[in-house]
C-alpha cells in the first residue's frame, strides 16, 4: 500500500478548529520537499493557505511557493462548471444556472453541492483533468469538520444508486470507486488531545468505515503540551505545594512569586497528564496509527511555524 503522500488524494478532517488547515498545509509542504508537484485545495472560498505565504491566491490553482499549487473550491461556482460539463454547453448551462427552476431543483436535490465540490476535488487528483487543468501528483484537500466531510464523501454513492443509469451517476461511481480505493485516496484524521475532538475522531472513523468501508490511515493529535516534569519532579511539586512551601520538615513562607510559579508548574502538569490520557484512550480506541504535534507557543502560526510542524510531521508519518 503507498504511504499517505505516495497517493493522489488525501482528505484532511476533523472537528472545527483542531488544525486541520494547519496540518493539511504541513503536509503538503513535505510533500513538495520530496518533489511532488502539490496542489492543496481549500473549500468554502477559504483562502488560509495562500495568506500563510503571503500570496494574494487567484480564482484558479496558484502556485504559491515552487511546486506548490492552492485553490479555493465555492460548491456554487464548482456547481456551475460541473454543469456546463454536463451539458458540454455554455449558453444552456447560463441559462439553467440562472434560471429559478434550476436553482429550486438543485437546492431540492440532497447532496448535490457536496457532489460536485468533492467531483471538483476528484479532478485535482486525476492524471487526465476534466477540466483541462494541469496535473499534479498530489491533491490534499483541507476537508470540512467531521459531520459535513462524512455527507461529502457518501454523496458520489448516493448519486450513483438514484442515478445509476445517466451521465451523472457513472461520473459519481467513478468518483465513489477512487474514494474507496486506498492505493488512490487516503484520509488524515486531526484531533487536539481533549476528550470531545478525542470522541469524535473515533466515532468518524468508525462511521467511515462502516459506512463506506473507508479506513482513516493517520491520526494526527496536534498542539500537545510539552511534559516538562517527570513523575518524581511532579510528585515533589504536589509536596511542596502541600506543605504550603519548603518541605514538611522545614517549612518556609514562599514568596507570592513562588506560589504563583508553584501553581503555574502543577496546572502545567495536571494538563499535560490530562492530555496524555486522551492521547492513550485515542491510541486504544482508534485503528489508525497515532501520531503527535507539539503546541506551537504562538498566537498565531505563520510560514515559518507550519514549516518546523512540517518537519516533524514528516519524521513521524
Ligand atoms: N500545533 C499548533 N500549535 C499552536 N497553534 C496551532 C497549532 N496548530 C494550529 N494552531 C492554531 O490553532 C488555530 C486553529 O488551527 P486551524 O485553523 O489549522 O484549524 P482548523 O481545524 O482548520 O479550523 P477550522 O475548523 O476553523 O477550519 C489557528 O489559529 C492555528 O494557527
Ligand atoms: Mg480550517
Amino acid at each position: 500500500m503507498p504511504s499517505l503522500l505516495d497517493k493522489r488524494l488525501v482528505l484532511v478532517t476533523g472537528k472545527g478548529g483542531v488544525g486541520k488547515t494547519t496540518v493539511a498545509a504541513a503536509l503538503a509542504l513535505a510533500a513538495v520537499r520530496r518533489g511532488k508537484r502539490t496542489v492543496v485545495c481549500e473549500l468554502a472560498e477559504q483562502k488560509r493557505i495562500p495568506t500563510l505565504f503571503s500570496s494574494e491566491g487567484t480564482e484558479g490553482e496558484t502556485e504559491i511557493a515552487p511546486g506548490l499549487f492552492t485553490i479555493s473550491v465555492d460548491s456554487e461556482r464548482a456547481k456551475d462548471e460541473w454543469l456546463r460539463h454536463q451539458l458540454k454547453s455554455r449558453t444552456l448551462a447560463g441559462v439553467l444556472g440562472a434560471s429559478r427552476l434550476f436553482q429550486y431543483l438543485t437546492a431540492a436535490a440532497p447532496g448535490l453541492s457536496e457532489l460536485v465540490t468533492i467531483g471538483k476535488v476528484w479532478d485535482l487528483a486525476q492524471l487526465e483533468r476534466r477540466t483541462g487543468g494541469s496535473v499534479f501528483d498530489l491533491a490534499i484537500v483541507d476537508a470540512p469538520a467531521t459531520g459535513h466531510a462524512l455527507a461529502m464523501l457518501t454523496s458520489p454513492r448516493t448519486y450513483a444508486s438514484v442515478a445509476r443509469l445517466g451521465p451523472v451517476g457513472r461520473q459519481a461511481e467513478k468518483i465513489d470507486r477512487f474514494l474507496r480505493d486506498e492505493a488512490s485516496t487516503g484520509v488524515l484524521m486531526t484531533a487536539l488531545p481533549e476528550e470531545i475532538p478525542v470522541s469524535e475522531t473515533i466515532e468518524f472513523e468508525r462511521s467511515l468505515r462502516d459506512e463506506l468501508g473507508i479506513g482513516v490511515d493517520r491520526i494526527v493529535v496536534n498542539a500537545l503540551h510539552p511534559a516538562r516534569f517527570s513523575a518524581t519532579e511532579a510528585r515533589a511539586l504536589e509536596g511542596i505545594a502541600a506543605a504550603g512551601g519548603g518541605t514538611a520538615r522545614a517549612p518556609v513562607e514562599p514568596s507570592a512569586v513562588a506560589r504563583a510559579a508553584l501553581a503555574a508548574a502543577l496546572s502545567e502538569h495536571r494538563r499535560a497528564r490530562a492530555e496524555h490520557a486522551q492521547l492513550r484512550r485515542l491510541r486504544r480506541a482508534a485503528t489508525a496509527p497515532v501520531v503527535t504535534l507539539p503546541r506551537v507557543f504562538e498566537p498565531e502560526l505563520g510560514r515559518d511555524d507550519v514549516e518546523r510542524l512540517s518537519a516533524e510531521l514528516e519524521r513521524r508519518l
